[in-house]
């Protein structure tokens, strides 16, 4: 069999599995989702949200990308936001990265790696910002997972940054917003950052017009 056939193969047993533990999943889910969380994380395939956080299908709403950025030329990303914040109405929106990111590592070189330069220099930004801190750690390793906090921190108030998020906190007092890091090494998540609807943000950031 080839490894490609082992998953549509998967897909028939999980299907069947899960009719059979419940006869009306399908049927529940097919015409509509009513997720509460929008789950912004990295493409690492390590870092599965679902098996991550025991949710199933129709639970959580999931956008994707290398190093689990929000970025404010991100077609994409805003896209799925708007999407769930203002048609879903999630409750939360979580950004989950994770120790030891590819993506942090390789913004921390001089290396050129052709286009995704571009998307790695916000991770350069932040490193920047907050090089004094990190220059302080003793280790390389300590170094690269202290950015990868700092980074979802700043990824947070990216989000609190839009309009789409300022305009739900004026509106429905919601999402509330998250950061989280995932452990390769024990699978265990650190929420180390949140903001609750309406924290107050730079103010040059503030739109008082929505
Ligand atoms: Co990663």
């Amino acid at each position: 069999m080839k490894s490609y056939e082992k998953l549509l193969e998967n897909n028939k047993n999980w299907a069947r599995q899960s009719i059979e533990k419940d006869p009306e999943f399908f049927n529940r889910l097919k015409n509509t989702q009513t997720p509460e969380y929008l789950w912004i994380g990295c493409s690492d395939s390590r870092v599965p949200p679902d098996s991550i956080t025991g949710t199933t299908p129709g639970e959580i709403f999931i956008h994707r990308n290398i190093a689990n950025m929000v970025v404010h030329t991100d077609f994409n990303m805003l896209s799925v936001l708007q999407y769930a914040v203002e048609v879903l109405k999630v409750k939360h929106v979580i950004v989950c990265g994770h120790y030891n990111c590819g993506g942090v590592k390789a913004a921390m070189t001089h290396q050129s790696l052709g286009i995704i330069n571009k998307w790695l220099r916000n991770i350069k930004d932040v490193y920047r910002i907050h090089f004094d801190e990190i220059n302080s750690l003793p280790t390389d390793s300590e170094q690269v997972n202290r950015l990868i906090e700092l980074n979802i921190q700043e990824q947070v108030m990216n989000l609190a940054k839009t309009s789409i998020i300022q305009k739900a906190w004026k509106e429905n007092n919601a999402p509330h917003l998250h950061g989280w890091v995932y452990g390769l090494e024990d699978g265990l998540i650190k929420p180390i950052f949140e903001m609750e609807a309406g924290t107050h943000i730079d103010p040059i950031y503030e739109f008082d017009n929505l």
